[in-house]
């Protein structure tokens, strides 16, 4: 994903031929980009030979999901529908863990009839119910129990899980409790820990702080859990030369760890997986003055990419061909729907740009798509996947005609 020259490419497919071919705004993915993350996440985590599961709520495109379970990975679901669309996908249910704090009776069913690898419980009243629907079916089911170890993700409060405070998982207290209780039951067969502190982390203490807690409490349980599962999060870069999460320290760390226990390390990434892998192309449909700014009114709108009006999350843009202008302009990138929080991005040194132009916005492979609505009744956007200079449309514009 980068410019020959002036113009944007994608696995070798000129950016601008899909926009006009698929008309805009257009998610597009690159098969190549996936995968790369991917073998960068298996090289920094080889030694430790673990299951990775894709996180599906950053993506569950089934064609994004197909190839990504192609390319080895399980799937982390946390619904009935993020499971059926990964077993839809090829994903085997032996490499699914299901998490999640209100799983309903129903979604439970259905994972055990699937025979998922293991049900991430998150607390007592859950494990309680699935220990119930096991007995009715004569089954023993495979669960873990996600602790909250009341670790600061340092992250944005809005996607930080594993404070005390946070509905997440349960307490050490009730974790040891819950591990005698599981004990004894002759329909649930206690396997895993399972952790998730946050997402989008670039600081590696708090993942350090995680073991070290895992460390006490699972000497405290005297239990060998088959598997550990710490859960995803790790950060990507979203600006040039930003700070980076040290992976083969944390990668270094849990062989530590995992010398002392020799349980399976189960990780749930979603979005150092297929982030980076997604852009979003939008067209300039007018530009007004505003004073010192111009505000520079895309047809890709906070329906279509949720993470700036949601999180402030800033995601840079950049001009989908490069123009010779040497004069630079302060833009404010907004979307047409009549909310404020309807802006992407202010830029103070953009090429002059001018109505109809095309733009690139970046790394919104995750939790863009999956994030989307019909706000303001506006259909959601195509998606295409480039794979080896292929292009394959994953997702048809939505219809008018289907939202009336
Ligand atoms: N496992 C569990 C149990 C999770 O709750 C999550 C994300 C993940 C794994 C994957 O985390 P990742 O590797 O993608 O950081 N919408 C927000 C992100 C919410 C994340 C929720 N849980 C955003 O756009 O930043």
């Amino acid at each position: 994903m980068k410019y020959k020259r002036k113009n944007y490419f994608v696995d070798g497919v000129k950016s601008s031929i899909l926009a006009k071919k698929f008309s805009t705004p257009l998610y597009c993915y690159s098969y190549k980009k996936i995968r790369d993350n991917i073998n960068d996440l298996k090289k920094n985590f080889n030694n430790l030979n673990p299951l990775i599961c894709f996180a599906v709520k950053a993506n569950p495109n089934k064609s994004l999901l197909s190839e990504i379970g192609k390319l080895g990975l399980g799937a982390d679901v946390v619904s009935m529908g993020e499971l059926m669309k990964a077993i839809k996908a090829g994903i085997k249910p032996d490499k699914i863990v299901f998490s999640g704090v209100g799983k309903t009776n129903i979604e439970i069913d259905y994972a055990i009839k699937n025979k998922i690898l293991l049900i991430n419980a998150e607390s007592k009243s859950e494990i309680l119910e699935i220990e119930k629907i096991a007995k009715n079916k004569r089954r023993k089911v495979d669960i873990g129990i996600r602790l909250n170890p009341n670790t600061d993700a340092k992250t944005l409060s809005q996607i930080s899980t594993g404070k005390k405070e946070n509905k997440f998982g349960v307490s050490e207290d009730t974790f040891l409790d819950l591990v005698s209780y599981v004990n004894k039951s002759k329909n649930l067969n206690l396997k895993c820990l399972s952790v998730h502190i946050g997402s989008q982390i670039l600081d590696i203490k708090p993942y350090q702080k995680t073991l070290k807690i895992l460390d006490k409490i699972i000497k405290k349980t005297k239990y060998n859990f088959e598997y550990i599962d710490l859960g995803g999060g790790m950060g990507i870069n979203y600006k040039k030369g930003g700070k980076k999460l040290n992976l083969k320290k944390y990668a270094e760390d849990i062989i530590k760890f995992k010398k002392k226990y020799n349980s399976k390390i189960i990780f749930e990434p979603g979005r150092s997986i297929i982030g980076s892998a997604g852009i979003l192309i939008s067209k300039v449909i007018y530009i007004k003055e505003g004073g010192k700014k111009s505000f520079i009114i895309l047809d890709a709108a906070m329906n279509d990419l949720m993470r700036p009006a949601l999180y402030n999350a800033k995601h840079q843009i950049i001009p989908l061909i490069k123009n010779n202008s040497k004069s630079k302009k302060k833009y404010e990138f907004v979307g047409p729907i009549c909310e404020t929080t309807d802006k992407f991005l202010s830029t103070k040194n953009f090429q002059v740009l001018k109505e109809k132009d095309l733009v690139i916005i970046c790394d919104v492979g995750a939790y863009g798509m999956s994030l989307s609505s019909n706000y303001n009744l506006r259909p959601k956007p195509t998606e295409i996947l480039i794979k080896n200079s292929q292009i394959k449309i994953i997702s048809k514009r939505q219809n008018l005609k289907d939202l009336m």
